[in-house]
């Protein structure tokens, strides 16, 4: 068929999710954000008060969660926790923290596992992530590494969390991208890494413009 998939992964601040967005409308595919699914699990852990590196305990109330995404009439990706549309209570800085503590867990993973095999199989989609090149979308036709230094993904954060009226010290900001770069790539389960036929796009030096054309670029020569 002419369905085709494009992997996005990379740390988090690289663009991943501004950029697949604009590419998904470019060219008319759907873009999956799968961070915000590990969101909606983090913060119905928040919610519940378990603590989010406690396994066990994550991985029995995991069979009560009622994880939903639906896509709007703008086309964009809505998260619901049993009924309840929480696209915007998952963005909370708090729960970045909660996502990557449980995105460790591998009965998270797997829970979450179909769920985006099964967006893939329906249409062309623009997947972003940290295992999607490597696990979730390993025949993708188009897999991309997106990176940036870490001080430049953190001045990026800094002025989005300042443009959502949620402010943080960009030295705060720092710490917690390392941080969260740390754990993500040191897990067992799922460590961020570029998959082997993955193309890297570092955006250090490149501005939004530039950036997506080098990805419009990549997939155009792969599909
Ligand atoms: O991309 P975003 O920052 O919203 O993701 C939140 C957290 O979810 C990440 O720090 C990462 O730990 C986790 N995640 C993951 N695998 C994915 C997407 C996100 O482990 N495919």
């Amino acid at each position: 068929s002419n369905i085709y998939s494009v992997a996005v992964d990379g740390p988090s601040g690289a663009g991943k999710s501004t950029l697949s967005k604009e590419v998904a409308k470019e060219l008319g595919i759907v873009y999956v954000d799968t961070g915000a699914i590990y969101r909606t699990i983090g913060y119905y852990i928040f919610t519940q008060g378990i603590d989010p590196k406690d396994e066990r305990a994550v991985a029995a109330v995991l069979p009560e969660v009622q994880v939903d995404m639906r896509y709007g009439a703008d086309g964009l990706q809505r998260m619901f926790l049993g009924g309840t549309d929480v696209t915007e209570k998952i963005r909370l800085p708090e729960i970045s923290m909660y996502a990557s503590a449980v995105s460790a867990i591998p009965a998270v993973r797997a829970f979450l596992l179909e769920m985006q095999r099964d967006m893939a199989r329906r249409s062309s989609v623009i997947m972003d992530g940290r295992d999607i090149g490597t696990v979730v979308l390993p025949n993708a036709q188009v897999k991309i590494f997106l990176c940036a230094d870490v001080q430049v993904r953190a001045r990026r954060r800094t002025l989005e969390l300042e443009q959502r009226g949620t402010p943080k010290p960009y030295e705060q900001v720092l710490e917690e991208m390392e941080q969260r770069d740390w754990a993500d790539s040191h897990r067992s389960a799922a460590p961020l890494r570029p998959a082997e036929d993955a193309v890297v796009v570092d955006t250090t030096n490149m501005d939004f413009a530039q950036s997506k054309d080098a990805i419009l670029q990549v997939i155009r020569r792969r599909t």
